[in-house]
């Protein structure tokens, strides 16, 4: 779907529906909704005066102007109460609203933004409203090859707008809006991809097109150049595997020569059956999704060349599968990592730090400012947070409250847990320098502090998104499936950086 600003008046513009907000607990309409029941003869009004629409949150009503005005109908939706309202929920009402509309089998839908008095900037209100709707429209249909399944999209969104001196900042929103949102459409694709489709080199291919569309430097090694560099951890991982690993980089320039970049480092495993350690049967599809950290890097990456931001950013993926072969590496195996540091497998699906580990001592070479990694890492990350919230932990507050802020201007949920040095007794190896499992208790921390074993001197945070990384049921503006996590959260980190 296209996002569109137009400077006209709701009175005069022509289509098949009028997307207007009203808040719960208003006795009267306020706004475009004030504004359009003035045009058409109190429709809009009636509906609220006879209690057919009170203006409850994610809830609408259709009328029908019947010539009054050219636009055909209007969709009333609900804002919830007024002091409750914030742009959380403005993704979510402009995401249901458009599913709605959707619904009706229309292909286009105007907006209007003047929801009467409220405490946001007008551009933030543009931005949330059109990731909201695009974020909410998400499907993923490449494999439907039934018609029923795939008909009916929104092609075009038309915010309306007659205040002049809001032109501006609406247009420049809604095309930030639309930049984030392509890249959050990005990632959601490679993590719904089947892994039969979705193999390290696949991968990779997706990867080198994406930058070759944003202008981004493209690089894979693939297994003897991580031989020559020592990536024994990333290599054990892959053994098990008929499909070669690949060690994707893709890198933009925006910001100044010489000026050290955000590496951004996201797990790659294309499909985790556990390897010899094997997982159970139930569920083991959803393993596609280990690949969701380095989907979102790539997808970040391109969002920032998109947005031209004024840094240098490098994306780092170590892509594998991780499955049980005769050559595959096994519990007892030790394996020397590229930094030097060894390490004993105690079991083989904790293999997303062993490649992270070989990713991380790689980003060193960039002479980072900042590693953000990002990884369906740990189970117990779900287990502590839920399905929706992210773990973070790191070594520099700065950053994490940098991340944080990002977190909270994009709904992105991320939740501090504790880098406990004392658990580093959890992971000390009899046999090694270090093992590959602490306990089960606490597995999201002792996961972390293997991974800062790899990170250097630099400043560095790590994002566990093992909970919302797939969804199982649908969220308000992210439909079920793969979410995209990470992209809006990175871009907006990235954005505020720039
Ligand atoms: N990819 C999984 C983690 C995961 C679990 C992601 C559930 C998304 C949903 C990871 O590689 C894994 O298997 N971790 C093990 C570690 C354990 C063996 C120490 C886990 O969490 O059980
Ligand atoms: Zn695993
Ligand atoms: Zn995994």
């Amino acid at each position: 779907m296209n996002i569109t600003v137009t400077k006209e008046s709701l009175a005069d513009f022509d289509c098949e529906v009028l997307l207007v907000g009203h808040f719960e607990g208003n006795k009267a309409p306020e706004g475009a909704a004030r504004f359009l029941d003035e045009q058409c003869n109190g429709i809009i009004g009636e509906l609220i005066d006879g209690g057919d629409f009170e203006g409850k949150l994610y809830t609408s009503s259709v009328v029908y102007t019947r010539g009054s005005i050219p636009g055909k109908r209007i969709l009333i939706a609900g804002l919830g109460a007024k002091e409750e309202f914030d742009l959380e929920k403005l993704r979510g009402v402009f995401s249901k609203a458009a599913q709605k509309i959707r619904g009706l089998n229309i292909t286009q839908m105007a907006v209007s933004l003047d929801f009467g008095e409220t405490k946001f900037a007008i551009g933030d209100m543009a931005r949330a409203a059109a990731e909201g709707a695009l974020l909410g429209l998400y499907r993923f249909t490449p494999y439907k090859t039934l018609e029923e399944d795939k008909k009916g999209e929104i092609t075009e969104c038309i915010i309306v707008e007659d205040r002049p001196e809001h032109l501006e900042e609406i247009k420049k929103n809604a095309q930030t809006a639309q930049i984030i949102s392509r890249a959050v459409y990005c990632a959601r694709d490679l993590v719904s991809t089947p892994p039969n489709d979705m193999t390290p080199s696949i991968l990779a291919d997706r990867a080198n097109a994406i930058a070759k569309e944003a202008h981004l430097t493209f690089e894979a090694l693939n297994e003897a150049a991580m031989e020559k560099l020592g990536m024994n951890a990333l290599l054990g991982v892959a053994r098990g595997s008929a499909e070669e690993a690949r060690l994707i980089t893709l890198q933009y320039n925006g910001g100044g020569k010489g000026t050290p970049p955000v590496v951004l480092v996201g797990k790659g495993i294309t499909f985790d059956s556990g390897g010899i350690s094997i997982k159970p049967s139930e569920k083991m599809d959803e393993m596609k999704s280990d690949m969701a950290g380095g989907a979102a890097v790539i997808a970040t990456i391109k969002a920032a060349a998109d947005l031209k931001l004024p840094l240098n950013v490098v994306a780092i993926v170590p892509a594998t599968e991780n499955l049980p072969g005769g050559r595959a590496y096994k519990p007892g195996d030790i394996l020397k990592t590229m930094s030097g540091l060894t390490v004993e497998i105690k079991n083989t699906d904790a293999e997303g730090r062993l490649i992270l580990a070989d990713a991380l001592t790689f980003a060193g070479r960039y002479n980072p400012a900042a590693i953000i990694d990002m990884a369906t890492l740990t189970g117990a990350c779900v287990v502590a947070l839920g399905d929706n919230l992210a773990g973070m932990m790191g070594t520099d507050e700065d950053l994490k409250k940098r991340l944080s802020a990002a977190s909270d201007a994009t709904g992105e949920m991320i939740w501090e847990l504790p880098l406990w040095h004392e658990y580093n007794e959890l992971i000390k190896s009899d046999v090694a320098d270090i093992k590959n499992v602490g306990t089960r208790a606490g597995g999201t921390i002792t996961a972390a502090l293997f991974l800062k074993r790899f990170a250097g001197d630099c400043p560095w945070v790590h994002l566990d998104i093992a909970g919302p990384a797939l969804l199982s049921t649908d969220r308000p503006y992210i439909p079920k499936g793969a979410s995209g996590i990470g992209v809006r959260l990175l871009a907006q980190f990235l954005m505020d950086r720039g």
